[in-house]
Formats: C-alpha cells, structure tokens, sequence
C-alpha cells in the first residue's frame, strides 16, 4: 500500500497578552476544519499552535497587572487552551516559545545555520520600535505621532544588534511566490507581496535585542554565543513551525511532516511570513512551506474588531449562548477567508435560526421522524469520496474555498426538504408502503452524505445525526431556535 499522504499545517502563534477575540478564534476555526477535513479524507496529518511568549508586550501587560511575567503567562495559556477545547480545535501540539526544551534548541540551531551562511552581522542601530506590532516602524509610518493601528507613540530605541540579510535573498523570495513554489493563497494577497518586494525590496532585518533588565530568565531565547543578546521576537516565533516538530533535535516528525502544507496567517502578518520567514529558510538550506493562506480581518459593524474600538465580541460568550458547532458553522460558511467578513450579534442570531435551527434542523428531524413513524430499516451506503457533494467540496477545499464548501452541504440540505415537500413520503407511505419506504431511505443515504461531510466543520452534530441515523430514531432537538 502507497504511503498515506501526509498534511501539516499551522496556525499563528498567538501574543499572550490578553485574551482571544473571536478574530483569533477564526484562524484557529478555519484551520481546524482544515485538518479535521484531511484526516476524514485519510491524510495522515499534524496540526500545530501555540503562544508567542517572549515579547515586550506581554511583559508590560503582566507590570499593568501586577503579575510576575512567567506566571502570567501561564495564566493566560491556560485560558487560550480552554478556549480551543471548547471551540473544539484538535491540535497535536501546542507550543510555547518560552519552553527550553521543545523550542529553544531549534530556534537556536536555525541560527546557527543563517550565521554559517554568512548572513548574520552586528550593526548599531536607531529606530522607533513599536511594541504593538513587535517590530521596527519608519516615521511615515506614524500618524500624529502615534502607530494607527495601536494608538500608541512608539519607543526610541539606539543599541547594537544582529542584522539578517534578508536583501540578499529578495529574488530568489519573489521568484518562489511568482512561480508558486511558494503558493501565496489569495491571488490579491500574493499581488501584494510581489508588489511590495518590487517597490521596497527588501531590508536587512535586525535580528536581535540587548537583554533587558526586567525581563526574567526564561523570557527570550538566548543569542548563540552572545547571550547579552536575545534573538527578535519574530525570529524565534517563526521557527516555532519547525522547532515543534524538533527541527534541529530528535527530526522524526520534521522529517515526516516539513515542509507544512500550509501556514495559516491573517492579512496583517503577510510580510513575515512570506519575506521574513522564507529568507531564513533560504538561508539556512531549509525546505520552503508549500502554501500560505492570507485571511483578513474579523470586522463588527464593518469596524476592525479591536479592544481599542470596542466592539470585541467575546468567543467565550458566544459558545456559552450558542454552542460549540454554531460558532464553527458560522465562522466556516458566513466569512470569505479571502476577505474581511463580519459579525454582529443580530447577523449571528439570524443565520442561526435561518440555517440551523431550521436549514439543518428541521431537516434532521424532517427525516429521521418519518424513519421512525415508518419503521424504515436503513442501509447505508458509504461513497469513498465519489458522490458530487464530496467532488465539490474535494475541489473547494483544495483552493481554501471554505465557505464555499459548506455551502455545497447547505444546498443538499435545502434539495432534500424540497424533495420531502414535492415528493410528499408522509402520503406515499400510505398508499404505497414499498415505494415510500424506498423514498425515504433514500433521504436516510442523502442524510448520512451530509453528516459525514459536516464533521470537519460541526463534528459533534455530525456524530449526533449519525448517531440517530444508526439507531433509526429521531435525535433531540440539535438547535433550539432564538427567538430573542
Ligand atoms: N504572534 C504573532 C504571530 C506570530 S506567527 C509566527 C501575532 N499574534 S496575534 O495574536 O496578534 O495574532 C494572531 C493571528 O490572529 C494573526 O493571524 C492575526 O491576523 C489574527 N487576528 C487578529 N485580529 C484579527 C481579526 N480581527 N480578524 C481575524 N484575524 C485576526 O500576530
């Protein structure tokens, strides 16, 4: 038997700085039916997140609290982990970049490597930092002297530091993504980084910062060789997606799983990852990622979802009203990932009475009631991939097309209640028990179809309809309506 194909992926790693928005939950969401979608398929896959410890924000937000840094950190660790397993993400592995076993020991071996490739040397440098994004801006950057994005002045920083000579690697970068080698997911997306490499180029990046004073030990990772030096937050955060899978260590799962299918990443950090990271791999003779998909912004309101603006919708509170899969449902098929999409609480509400309370639903008990009342023995039959519906979604999914996909499912929803109303079994049953018996059986196949489809992105409404489908009852009602 040929090796099972296998599939990586990774999301960002999050700033424990505060809690998850429902905008991170989107990545993570999004991701998760990635891979649960492969691994239905029969991929052998890995999915990796984590937290992106060693950062100066981190450290104020822990001062603001009063909390010693480290601890704080696990704090919030904790909460990111419990906010996944309610939204039911099933990540392999969950990597901290302040853990000195699984992480710094790659981190420091890429190093290593760009250092042996004569790409690392020491500059004094000045420049305005600004601790919001984690990196350098330039003044034209700033609007009344503040970072737009944040709302704060950025800091003055003159030090000696370790720059990358990212320059060097400029073609080659825009080669790999012109020709896809590096595929940059959407178009609009891979036009902008090209556009920005031809325009800009590409600078030398510094790649590390003095030790602070306040920082504690255990917060950065040490510069090879100079440890008054701690590496740039971006350049150990980037090797994450190969450190967890014990790049430069024990290789087992490096070796199976590098280079990842694809890195999952919101329209803000495109340049890292399509500049930054590729030129270190480059320079350190590491294999490329196949493929980046460039989400854009939760909005609310048609606003940036953001502390600042305050229109944060709290994932938390949305599970605890609505539940697990209508959160996934709603992320997966009512947001373009190739595009800014947003939620409000009422657009929530809507979609949920529309297309799971009835939709899904209705549907659900439409079917599985006459199962029931009829006493319809089922015999399912299993398609390994070959009915349209999977063909469809097979090619959706393969270009990231994620709502798109689920909305193939939704319109097999909506053609079977169409055929339960025109075809009318209830009646047909009556005057023709055969016939309407293999009516309904027949909206049984439909139905299994549909719940096997669903589990990447409902997994445990897909188990509950298969559940009733294998004890041929009708299930408890799956979605309440709301009607307030
Ligand atoms: N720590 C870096 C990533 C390092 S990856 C080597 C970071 N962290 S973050 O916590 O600020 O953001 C994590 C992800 O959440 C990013 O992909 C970002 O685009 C995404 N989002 C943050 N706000 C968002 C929305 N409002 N909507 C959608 N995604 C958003 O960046």
């Amino acid at each position: 038997m040929a090796d099972k194909k296998t599939f990586y992926l990774t999301t960002p790693i999050f700033y424990p700085n505060a809690k998850l928005h429902l905008g991170h939950a989107y990545t993570t969401t999004i991701s998760d039916i990635l891979v649960r979608y492969h691994r239905l398929i029969g991929d052998k896959t890995y999915f990796l997140t984590g937290s992106d410890e060693n950062t100066q924000k981190m450290v104020e937000a822990a001062v603001k609290e009063g909390k010693e840094p480290l601890k704080f950190l696990d704090e919030i660790v904790a909460k990111f982990a419990s906010l996944f397993r309610e939204l039911g993400i099933s990540y392999d592995q969950f990597i901290r970049t302040t853990d000195q076993k699984q992480h710094w020991p790659g981190a420091q071996a890429l190093w290593k490597k760009l250092v042996e490739a004569d790409d690392i040397y020491k500059k004094a440098y000045e420049g305005l930092y600004c601790v919001g994004h984690e990196a350098f801006i330039t003044e034209k950057d700033l609007v009344d002297g503040k970072c737009p994005d944040h709302g704060t002045a950025p800091e003055f920083i003159k030090e000696e530091n370790y720059f990358f000579r990212l320059s060097k690697y400029a073609p080659e970068i825009k080669r790999r993504i012109e020709s896809d080698e590096l595929h940059v997911v959407p178009q609009s997306r891979k036009n902008e980084i090209l556009s920005f490499i031809e325009r800009e180029g590409l600078e030398d990046v510094s790649f590390s910062r003095p030790r602070k004073a306040e920082w504690p030990q255990g917060l950065g990772v040490p510069v090879p060789r100079d440890d008054s030096q701690v590496m740039y937050v971006w350049c150990d955060a980037l090797a994450n997606y190969i450190t967890a899978l014990g790049y430069g260590q024990d290789e087992t799962l490096y070796k199976e799983f590098w280079p990842a299918d694809v890195h999952v990443l919101g329209k803000d950090i495109l340049r890292f990852h399509a500049a930054i990271w590729p030129g270190m791999l480059l320079s350190a003779g590491v294999p490329l990622p196949k493929s980046l998909l460039v989400h854009g912004f939760i909005t609310s309101g048609g606003k940036k979802m953001s502390k600042t603006l305050g229109n944060v919708i709290d994932p938390e509170e949305l599970l605890a009203e609505y539940g697990t899969d209508a959160v996934r449902y709603f992320l997966a098929r009512h947001i373009s990932p190739f595009e800014d999409g947003d939620i409000t609480r009422e657009g929530f509400k809507e979609a949920y009475n529309a297309n799971l309370a009835n939709g899904l639903g209705n549907m659900v008990a439409r079917v599985m009631t006459l199962v029931e009342k009829n006493e319809v023995i089922t015999l399912l039959i299993d398609s390994q991939g070959r009915s349209g519906l999977e063909q469809n979604i097979a090619t959706a999914m393969a270009q990231f097309r994620i709502n798109e996909a689920a909305d193939y499912i939704w319109s097999e929803i909506q053609r079977i209640d169409r055929h339960i109303t025109e075809e009318e079994p209830f009646k047909v049953v009556k005057t023709d028990p055969v016939m309407g018996k293999a009516l309904i059986q027949h909206y049984v196949q439909d139905l299994y179809l549909i719940s096997r489809a669903l589990e990447p992105f409902m997994p445990e409404t897909s188990k509950k309809i298969i559940e009733a489908i294998m004890a041929n009852k009708k299930p408890e009602n799956l979605f309440a309506r709301k009607d307030q």
